[in-house]
């Protein structure tokens, strides 16, 4: 009688944990333990075998994941080759196409991870899984993951075009797509401090070289010294392909050194120096709190790379685990 008491209570208690948290599943540092106990290591093991050849890969497989998260959350939407279903893929978009990279290493995670562990790490888990050891393993902070994201079942290549911000637009735009993915500044202002690694193509700055908006003058918030260095690499008429570093003062680095470079007007690009520069903008005062103080940008920014990870994953039963991160299963 006692114990039937007792499992009648947990039987309403556990409906209306059910129906306070509809289809709102949480994401779990803990999600793989029992499955996939290994699943970090195995991430930041291959990792660390490409960085061998390549020292700018944990910066471009850290921009895969907010490419990710932007559009359609967390899906890994964003790894999904064209072809079949999938008639325009994220990978052609705009801000990705000859511009995202890293598409072989997350293939090479994830074989390691079929090896040990088949059928179980999602591909957009793979994604929050190989920023996080890559902003570790180029002297960042490190966090603990959350786990248990599933893998989308299409592409929303218009959806990249619009949700992902474009570096010449103004810092009101910027704020605005990531208050659309609910972002707000002090996550703008420290996951911008990503920009403290990795390159950028001339292609994505040169407007602010030799006539800024039609100014007939370069960008006046664009240091002197620098412009001349960034006019020698980026000639007018020359490659747009060209490449250069975002944070010149320690290219393959993760520091706060990037806001420190906007102190002294040294942001590559437009999008990087108006955090700094944009008159009267409350993410002045967050710059200059990062540039001074390494380990409060250190704590937002593990914190906000969490919020940007929490950005609709689908979870339960919704989606599938990918066994090949380009293609839909059965595709
Ligand atoms: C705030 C708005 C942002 C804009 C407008 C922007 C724009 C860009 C652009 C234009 C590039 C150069 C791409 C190329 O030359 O091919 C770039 C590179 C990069 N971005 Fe961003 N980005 C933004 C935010 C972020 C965020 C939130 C992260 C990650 C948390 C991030 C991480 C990176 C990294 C690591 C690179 C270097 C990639 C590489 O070397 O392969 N960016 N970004
Ligand atoms: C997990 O990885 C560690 C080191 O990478 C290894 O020693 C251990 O055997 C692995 N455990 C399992 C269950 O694979
Ligand atoms: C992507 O870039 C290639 C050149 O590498 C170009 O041929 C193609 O049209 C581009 N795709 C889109 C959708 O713009
Ligand atoms: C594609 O992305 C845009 C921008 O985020 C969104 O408004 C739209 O609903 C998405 N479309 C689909 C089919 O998911
Ligand atoms: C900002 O967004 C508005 C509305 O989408 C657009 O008309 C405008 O051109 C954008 N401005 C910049 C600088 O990108
Ligand atoms: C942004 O949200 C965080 C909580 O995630 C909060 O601590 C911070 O103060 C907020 N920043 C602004 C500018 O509202
Ligand atoms: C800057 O661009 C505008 C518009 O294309 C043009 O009218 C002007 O002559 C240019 N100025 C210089 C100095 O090239
Ligand atoms: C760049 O190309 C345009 C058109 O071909 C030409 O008018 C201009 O003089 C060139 N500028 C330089 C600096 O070579
Ligand atoms: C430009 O950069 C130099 C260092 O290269 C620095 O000394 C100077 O203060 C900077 N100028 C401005 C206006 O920030
Ligand atoms: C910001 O204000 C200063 C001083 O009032 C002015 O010189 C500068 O042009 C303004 N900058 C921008 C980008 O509007
Ligand atoms: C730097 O930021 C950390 C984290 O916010 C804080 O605990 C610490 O007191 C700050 N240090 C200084 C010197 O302000
Ligand atoms: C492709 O789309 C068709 C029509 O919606 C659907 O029947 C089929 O299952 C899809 N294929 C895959 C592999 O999802």
């Amino acid at each position: 009688m006692l114990s039937l008491t007792h499992s009648l209570f947990t039987t309403i208690f556990l409906v209306l944990v059910i129906l306070l948290h509809p289809s709102n599943a949480q994401l779990s540092s803990t999600f793989y333990s029992s499955t996939c106990p290994n699943v970090s290591s195995i991430v930041r093991n291959v990792i660390q075998q490409a960085l061998q050849s390549d020292s700018r890969i944990v910066a471009s497989l850290t921009r895969l994941h907010f490419h990710d998260c932007f559009v359609n959350g967390c899906d890994g939407s964003l790894l999904l080759d064209q072809g079949g279903n999938i008639t325009l893929s994220e990978k052609n978009a705009n801000p990705n196409n000859n511009s995202a990279r890293g598409f072989d290493v997350v293939d090479n995670i994830k074989t390691s991870l079929e090896n040990s562990c088949p059928g179980v790490v999602s591909c957009a888990d793979i994604l929050a899984l190989a920023a996080e050891a890559s902003v570790s393993l180029a002297g960042g902070p490190s966090w603990n993951v959350l786990l248990g994201r599933r893998d989308g079942l299409i592409a929303n290549q218009s959806g990249a075009n619009t949700a992902i911000p474009a570096p010449t637009e103004s810092l009101a735009n910027i704020s605005a797509k990531f208050a659309a993915v609910g972002l707000n500044t002090t996550d703008l202002v420290a996951l911008s401090g990503a920009h403290t690694f990795g390159r950028g193509q001339c292609r994505f700055f040169n407007q602010r070289l030799f006539n800024f908006s039609n100014t007939g003058s370069p960008d006046p918030t664009l240091n002197t010294t620098y412009l001349a260095t960034l006019q020698q690499s980026c000639p007018q008429n020359g490659s747009g392909t060209t490449l250069n570093n975002l944070d010149p003062s320690s290219p393959d680095t993760f520091d706060n050194n990037y806001f420190k470079n906007l102190l002294i007007n040294q942001g590559l690009l437009q999008s990087d120096q108006e955090l700094f520069s944009t008159n009267g903008s409350a993410t002045i005062a967050i710059v200059n709190n990062f540039a001074n103080n390494q380990t409060a940008f250190f704590e937002a920014f593990a914190q906000s790379m969490i919020n940007m990870g929490n950005i609709s994953p689908l979870t339960g039963s919704q989606g599938e685990i990918r066994t090949d991160c380009k293609k839909v299963n059965g595709s």
